[in-house]
């Protein structure tokens, strides 16, 4: 009897565990948390985007001034803006890759951190199950990839987008083969995404909101604008007070401040192979830089401002920009 009760309770809780997990991944995006340590509650954080070439096109030279530039300014952690390994992301969790483009590269002591990563384009040409695998994180404890997801940093919220669904090309194309599993239905997906990103970005009571994406919005460079993006992610962005937007996928270092939006547009893209003179025209005005060549960002925030610095391959500052939020309101 009392066997027999037990049995029914737990396929009760069974059925609600299934519930609300169901529930759970079409209305909220995973959460975690990463306080800041440092005793005036500031926040540093490198970005590095376009990556994983086992070292070569630079990679490593960027990895080391990556670790000086994260050692002097006591970084707490790291974002990657997709791309991680090219050119087919990985094959399986047991791809040497990760180790020869990842743990053998960023071995600095300042590296040592939680990098958080989206998902590129090449990233979704090979296994994208294996990136998302904490198989992963257990080699590298620093590892840790998902598709869309947030990170609170008490004075800056971090929302990562899992763009690469949104662009119709890839969907069309027979040159390569994607790893679509858990994106389709496509329409279905798109529209969690959106929802779930909405709904996180007006729950959010932050001071910075910085969204972080492998596609660009507006870019000047290869690749350009992400018109899918526009339309359908940039209207979100903008009605919801979001400072930033990061992304990498063109290989190029660049800062565009638009006219018509309140956001800042940052590519970091430059990990390794950059794409030399492959440059658009695009308005001076907006255009705050283009850098054709390898490096990364810097981000520093603090509760009245925020600080953008771009650094090449020489470790050299090629471009800082700063804004606080008492300015905006004073204008
Ligand atoms: C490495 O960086 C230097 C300095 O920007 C550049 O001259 C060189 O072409 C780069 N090498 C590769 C393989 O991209
Ligand atoms: C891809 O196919 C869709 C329909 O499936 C179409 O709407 C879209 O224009 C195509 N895009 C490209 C770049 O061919």
């Amino acid at each position: 009897m009392t066997a027999m009760k037990n049995k029914i309770y737990t396929t009760i809780l069974l059925v609600v565990y299934a519930v609300v997990a169901t529930v759970n991944v079409a209305a909220e995006l995973q959460r975690f948390e990463h306080l800041p340590t440092k005793a005036d509650g500031s926040l540093d954080i490198l970005v590095i985007g376009d990556w994983g070439r086992r070292g070569l096109y630079n990679q490593s030279h960027v990895a080391f001034q990556m670790g000086k530039i994260g050692e002097e300014m006591d970084v707490d952690f790291i974002l990657s803006t997709g791309d991680n390994f090219y050119d087919d992301g990985l094959i399986d969790v047991d791809d040497p890759l990760f180790d020869e483009s990842f743990t053998q590269i960023y071995t600095a002591t300042s590296l040592q951190k939680q990098w958080y990563s989206v998902l590129g384009n090449h990233d979704y040409r090979g296994d994208v199950m294996a990136q998302l695998s904490p198989v992963l994180s257990h080699k590298d404890s620093r590892w840790l990839c998902l598709r869309s997801f947030i990170v609170d940093s008490g004075i800056v919220e971090l929302f990562f987008v899992d763009t690469t669904p949104f662009q119709d090309k890839y969907f069309n194309q027979t040159k390569h083969t994607y790893d679509w599993r858990g994106v389709l239905p496509r329409e279905e997906y798109l529209s969690n995404v959106l929802k779930e990103v909405d709904t996180a970005l007006k729950e959010s009571s932050a001071t910075w909101k910085f969204v972080i994406g492998h596609h660009t919005l507006f870019s000047a460079g290869h690749h350009g604008n992400t018109q899918e993006l526009v339309d359908q992610l940039l209207p979100i962005l903008e009605a919801n007070d979001v400072d930033l937007y990061i992304n990498g996928h063109d290989h190029c270092l660049q800062h565009i401040s638009s006219k018509n939006s309140q956001l800042q547009f940052l590519t970091s893209g430059g990990g390794s192979k950059a794409w030399k003179g492959d440059v658009n025209q695009w308005d001076p005005n907006e255009m705050k830089l283009y850098y054709d060549g390898q490096g990364f960002m810097a981000l520093r925030v603090t509760v009245n401002e925020i600080g953008v610095t771009f650094y090449d391959v020489f470790g050299e500052i090629i471009h800082s920009w700063k804004t606080s939020k008492y300015t905006h309101m004073d204008a």
